[in-house]
């Protein structure tokens, strides 16, 4: 069979009708582009002189990465000028950014990560980039921070890249979740996964168990009754993984199954992972390979922002493990 290309693929679900417009086929288009060229540079590392801090901090006090910095510049650089987009909202940056004067814009609202996995970078650990599309509120009207803070449920299209042994792209236009392999000889990513499926159950979580002095009792709870294996509560043996990157963490979950929690706990009392960018484009994969996506309670999609950078507590993948997480809290 003919590999089926991004391209290929957005213009087939094009013509399905659904959210895929010729606008958002150009958005899609544009951002995986920019994830070629932010995994080149990370291919290069070292030798494009892109490892290290970059001297600077961000909007919430972190300290920058010069790949956050160049990643950022990337997707910016990639998306001002196409006309498809009315503003982008990225953790690097405090405010929306605008497209430029002079050129035209579009229907809808960029939202990314540009580097996520930040503490990776110089540990040559996967690390990648998520995003997530909304429709731009008043089609004409000035955009402000408010014209993003919309639930994740109106998200049109999300997803993400991982710059890993493969780079890949994972995506969702609200027809399933699909994966792409960047064929590099082609400069084009090619459909790998036409269907991800999340297995129902799984005996795998992904916490980082250093905070567990902070977490609140129904996750200390749940977290030892999966350590007490076999003899213990569930009846049966639990395996852990922790990539520290939640690409990285979440591509092994829609891969094999698993669970990823990032709670809110005493000290990160909102949550660590920021809504817009990190815990809603996830959501929607994940619902839309099957999975379920809670910040442990609450579904992820149905939670009305309240600020761009918003914290939030994450505990998303199989199933039926993301309702035991919520029954621990009952
Ligand atoms: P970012 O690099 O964009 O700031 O995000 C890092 C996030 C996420 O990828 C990962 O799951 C988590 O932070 C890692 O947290 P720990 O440092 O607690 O392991
Ligand atoms: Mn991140
Ligand atoms: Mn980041």
């Amino acid at each position: 069979m003919k590999p089926i290309t991004l391209t290929q693929y957005l213009i087939e679900q094009q013509r399905l009708g659904g959210h895929v417009t010729s606008e958002l086929r150009l958005l899609i288009q544009t951002v995986a582009q920019a994830c070629i060229a932010i995994g080149h540079a990370v291919n290069r590392g070292a030798l494009a002189g892109v490892l290290g801090g970059a001297g600077s901090d961000n909007v919430q006090g972190e300290a920058q990465k010069k790949l956050d910095v160049i990643s950022n510049d990337i997707l910016i650089e990639a998306n001002e000028w196409g006309g498809h987009l009315a503003a982008m909202v990225s953790e690097e940056m405090e405010h929306p950014h605008l497209m430029p004067a002079g050129y035209p814009t579009g229907p809808y609202l960029l939202l990314v990560d540009p580097l996520d996995g930040s503490s990776n970078i110089d540990v040559n650990v996967s690390i990648g980039t998520i995003f997530s599309v909304l429709p731009c509120p008043a089609a004409g009207a000035p955009v402000t921070a408010a014209s993003f803070l919309q639930p994740g449920s109106n998200q049109v299209a999300a997803g993400f890249a991982v710059y890993g042994p493969s780079t890949m792209l994972v995506l969702t236009v609200g027809n399933g979740t699909v994966s792409f392999t960047l064929d590099r000889d082609m400069g084009t990513f090619v459909l790998t996964a036409p269907a991800v499926k999340i297995n129902e159950d799984t005996g795998e979580f992904a916490i980082n168990m250093s905070n567990q002095r902070h977490w609140t009792a129904p996750i200390r709870r749940y977290i030892d009754d999966c350590l007490a294996g076999k003899t213990g509560p569930r009846g049966k043996d639990f395996n852990m993984r922790w990539v520290a990157s939640m690409v990285a963490d979440v591509y092994r979950i829609i891969s094999r199954g698993g669970i990823f929690m990032y709670p809110a706990d005493q000290r990160y009392k909102e949550g660590r992972l920021r809504l817009m960018y990190e815990a809603n484009p996830m959501a929607m994969v994940i619902e839309q390979a099957g999975g379920a996506a809670t910040d442990g309670v609450r579904r992820i999609l149905d939670i009305e922002p309240s600020a761009l950078h918003q914290r939030i507590g994450v505990v998303l993948g199989s199933k039926n493990e993301v309702a035991q997480v919520a029954q621990y809290h009952q």
